[in-house]
C-alpha cells in the first residue's frame, strides 16, 4: 500500500503537487496521467526517495521492494541475460556466496545456500530472464551478446526486461512503451496484467492504459485525483465531473447575482438594511466554485516551405548501407509533395538506413540521391532529444538556427509550441521528457520543411502519440 498524506511537492518555482491525500492499495494497476511537465516523473522520484516532499509524506506499507526502470542503459560488455539476472541482487549475492563456499569446501554452508537459492526461484532464473528478453523481441542468438552491440533503443528494452525481472512488490514504469514495437508492446501488456504487485504506470498511450490499468491517477493543476477503472472510464468520469462542476458554477453565479441585486436594492432602506448586511456576509462566506476548465489539447502547426519541387527527393538505383555491409540494393523511390508514406519492416530491415540516406546523412554506395531544387528536409527521431543542448534554453536553440531572427519572432514562434513567457528562457536540462520532445519538434518546424521524416518519433506526449493501427495517425493533423 502506498499512502500520500497531505503531500506537497515543488520543483524550482513550480508547485507540482498540493495537498494530496490518497491511497493506492496492493495489487492495483494505476495509470498516471497528466500533461507534460505536470509532475508524473517527479512523483516517481518522490516515491523512490530521490526527492523529498515539501510537506506531508509518502508512506509505503507491506511489501516495499520497488522496481523501476533506469533512464538509460550503458553500452557495457555484459551479456544481455547476465545483465537481466543482475536485477535480482539477493540471488546474485547467494550465488556468489555459494561459489565461495564451494571453493572453501564448506559443505554445510553450501547446502544452506542451495536452499536459499531454491527459495529465491534461482534455478528457474536464467530461463525466466531469457523468456523476458524473448518477449521483448530479442532473438535467441542475441541473448548472450554484450549490451555494447545494441543501439540505445534496444538497450532500453534490456533495461525493461531487467526491471520486470527484479523481484518487487511495487513496479514503477515511466513510459515503458517508447522503444517498443507493436509485438513487444502487446507482450508487455500481457505481462503487466499478470503482475501480482502494485503497478504505477506512466504512459501517454491510452490503448495501453486501457489494457493494463484498473485505476487512473490524474495530476492536474497540482491536484491528484484517483479514478477507478481504466483510461476510458476515467475520461467518462472526468467529463461527468466537469459537467457537474460547470452546472454548480453556473448555479452559484446565478445565486450570487440574485443576492447582489437584493443587497443593492435594500441597502439604503432602514427596515431591510440588516437583512442586506447578512446576505452580504452570506456572499462572502460562499466558497467559490471554479468554472470547469476544459483541457485545451496542445495544437501546433508545421509551417511548410514556400516553394516545393516535384518530386521532392528521389533515389535512383541506389545501393544503401555501409562499405562493409550493403543493406538495401537497387532502391528506386520518388517522393512527391503531399504524400504520406508509412515505413514498415522487421527490425534490421534497413528502415533507419533508408531514412539516413534520404536526409543525406549517408551517401548511397552506388546509384544516386537526387534532391529536388527546393527540398527542405525536417527530420525528427527519438535520439534527437539527446542532441538538445542541456545547458541552453529554447530561445538559444532557435537563435542558433537563425542568428538574425528578431527576439520577438522567436518568442512568438516558441509560444506556438507552448513555451510561453519565461519558459523560453527555461533550462533545457530541467525539462520533462515531453517538454524536450516539444522543443525538438519546434526546431524541425522552424526550418519550414516540405519533407518531414519521422523515425520512431518519441511518444512521450499525448499530442504526438500515434494511436495504434488501425486507428488514424493524428500527425495527419499537422500540415507539412
Ligand atoms: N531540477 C529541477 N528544477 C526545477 N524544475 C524542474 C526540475 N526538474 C524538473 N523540473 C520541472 O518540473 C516539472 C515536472 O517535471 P516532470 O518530469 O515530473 O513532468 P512529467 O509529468 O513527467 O512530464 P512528461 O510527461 O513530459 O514526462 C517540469 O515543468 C520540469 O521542467
Ligand atoms: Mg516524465
Amino acid at each position: 500500500m502506498i499512502a500520500f498524506r497531505q503531500l506537497a511537492l515543488q520543483r524550482g518555482t513550480r508547485r507540482l503537487i498540493e495537498g494530496a491525500d490518497l491511497m493506492l492499495h496492493e495489487g492495483h494497476k494505476v495509470g498516471i496521467v497528466g500533461a507534460n511537465g505536470a509532475g508524473k516523473s517527479s512523483l516517481f522520484a518522490l516515491i523512490r526517495g530521490e526527492l523529498g516532499a515539501d510537506a506531508g509524506s509518502v508512506e509505503i506499507a507491506g511489501g516495499k521492494r520497488i522496481a523501476h526502470m533506469a533512464q538509460e542503459v550503458s553500452a557495457i560488455e555484459r551479456a544481455l541475460v547476465e545483465f537481466v539476472l543482475d536485477g535480482d541482487v539477493a540471488l546474485r549475492q547467494a550465488e556468489q556466496a555459494l561459489a565461495a563456499a564451494q571453493a572453501a569446501g564448506e559443505h554445510d554452508r553450501e547446502a544452506a545456500l542451495h536452499g536459499q537459492i531454491e527459495a529465491l526461484d534461482g534455478y528457474t532464473a536464467r530461463a525466466r530472464a531469457e523468456q523476458l528478453l524473448a518477449g521483448l523481441g530479442f532473438a535467441q542468438r542475441d541473448l548472450y551478446r554484450p549490451l555494447a552491440d545494441f543501439s540505445g533503443g534496444w538497450r532500453m528494452r534490456v533495461g525493461l526486461a531487467r526491471t520486470l525481472f527484479t523481484p518487487s512488490e511495487i513496479l514503477l514504469l515511466d513510459e515503458p512503451t517508447n522503444h517498443l514495437d507493436l509485438d513487444a508492446l502487446l507482450w508487455l501488456e500481457q505481462w503487466l496484467t499478470r503482475y501480482p504487485g502494485t503497478l504505477m504506470l506512466i504512459s501517454h498511450d491510452r490503448d495501453f492504459l486501457d489494457a493494463v490499468c484498473d485505476h487512473i491517477l490524474h495530476i492536474d493543476q497540482a491536484r491528484l485525483t484517483l479514478y477507478r477503472g481504466n483510461y476510458s472510464a476515467f475520461e467518462r468520469a472526468r467529463a461527468e465531473r466537469q459537467a457537474q462542476q460547470q452546472a454548480e458554477f453556473e448555479k452559484q453565479q446565478a445565486r450570487r447575482a440574485e443576492i447582489e441585486r437584493f443587497v443593492e436594492r435594500f441597502r439604503a432602506k432602514a427596515t431591510k438594511a440588516r437583512q442586506a448586511q447578512s446576505r452580504l456576509k452570506m456572499l462572502e462566506r460562499m466558497e467559490t466554485i471554479a468554472a470547469a476548465r476544459a483541457d485545451s489539447p496542445f495544437r501546433f502547426e508545421l509551417p511548410c516551405a514556400d516553394k516545393i519541387s516535384s518530386p521532392l527527393l528521389s533515389l535512383d538505383r541506389a545501393d544503401l548501407g555501409y562499405p562493409e555491409a550493403r543493406i538495401l540494393e537497387g532502391v528506386n523511390v520518388s517522393i512527391l509533395p503531399g504524400e504520406r508514406i508509412g515505413l514498415l519492416g522487421p527490425n534490421g530491415a534497413g528502415k533507419s538506413t533508408l531514412i539516413k540516406t534520404l536526409i543525406g546523412e549517408l551517401s548511397p554506395q552506388a546509384g544516386a540521391r537526387v534532391p529536388g531544387e527546393n527540398l527542405v528536409v525536417g527530420y525528427f527521431a527519438q535520439h534527437q532529444l539527446e542532441h538538445l543542448d542541456l545547458g541552453a534554453t529554447p530561445f538559444t536553440h532557435v537563435q542558433r538556427l537563425s542568428p538574425t531572427a528578431s527576439d520577438q519572432s522567436i518568442r512568438d514562434f516558441l509560444g506556438g509550441f507552448g513555451f510561453r513567457g519565461d519558459d523560453v528562457f527555461g533550462d533545457v536540462s530541467r525539462f520533462s521528457g515531453g517538454e524536450k520532445a516539444r522543443l525538438a519538434l519546434s526546431l524541425v518546424a522552424w526550418e519550414k520543411p516540405n519533407l518531414l521524416l519521422l523515425d520512431e518519433p518519441p511518444t512521450t506526449s499525448t499530442w504526438i502519440c500515434a494511436k495504434r493501427w488501425p486507428r488514424p495517425w493524428p500527425l495527419t493533423k499537422a500540415r507539412w
